[in-house]
């Protein structure tokens, strides 16, 4: 394989690899653990993600689980963006810029930033920024109900512009598939303790994700 005409080094090759496979592992793992942690935190979202998930799919028949079905699963899709909201798997992004850049801003007025500066875009914050959100710090995931957004980068957990996450379209699909047989088959309870986020490359929790999992009566 070549980019504009020039064929790629093995270490090039590496790197692709590396990407997707810590982009596409790590991140749908830390955004599922966050997810079960504030779901069963939450027992009334908790009971609207069984409703759906029991409407649409059984996962008794032997028949397999289709993309369609998935895409009816709009809860279960509110949870997780509003999972991804307060826990981005990718807290912030850094880019070298290789240009001097000029920049104009409402708030901080214009400037210029000259080339070889380092940037970094905090995703984390911006989520949680009362200027962005109502109340930020809470989990409601029926926000995404009848939510506009003002503008593209506001809600940018797979970031936003030509670099955005390239593999979003699957990892939702991989983690509505999860979520739905977990609280199908599991009750989620909390226990005592609560998460220390870990602000890394890929958000974690210090002291893991205390979750209780109790085996749901099968009729
Ligand atoms: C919850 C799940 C995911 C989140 C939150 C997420 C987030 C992101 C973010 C923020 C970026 C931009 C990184 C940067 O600019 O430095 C990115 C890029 C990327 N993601 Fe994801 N990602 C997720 C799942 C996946 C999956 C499942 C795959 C592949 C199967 C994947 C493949 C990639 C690749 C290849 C890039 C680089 C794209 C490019 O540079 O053009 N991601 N992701």
């Amino acid at each position: 394989s070549n980019v504009d005409g020039i064929p790629l080094t093995n270490e090039d090759i590496r790197e692709e690899i590396d990407t997707f496979t810590f982009e596409g592992h790590d991140t749908t793992t830390s955004a599922i653990c966050f997810a079960l942690f504030e779901i069963s935190r939450h027992p009334q979202v908790q009971e609207k993600i069984l409703t759906e998930v029991n409407d649409v799919i059984n996962f008794s028949s032997s028949n397999p689980i289709k993309i369609q079905d998935l895409n009816k699963l709009k809860y279960t899709e509110y949870v997780i963006k509003e999972t991804l909201r307060l826990y981005p798997s990718v807290p912030i992004i850094g880019r070298k810029i290789m240009s001097d850049f000029k920049y104009s801003h409402s708030k901080i007025g214009d400037g210029v930033l000259p080339a070889t500066t380092e940037v970094y875009v905090d995703f984390f914050n911006t989520m949680r920024d009362p200027d962005n959100y109502e109340n930020p710090e809470e989990f409601i995931p029926e926000r995404f109900e009848n939510m506009k957004m003002e503008s593209a980068f506001v809600y940018l957990p797979f970031s936003a512009g030509p670099r955005n996450c390239i593999g979003q379209k699957f990892a939702m699909l991989e983690m509505k598939m999860i979520l739905a047989k977990v609280v199908s088959t599991f009750e989620l309870l909390p226990s005592k303790e609560s998460i220390q986020i870990e602000y890394a490359v890929i958000l974690r929790s210090y002291n893991g994700f205390p979750v209780i999992m109790k085996k749901r009566k099968v009729y």
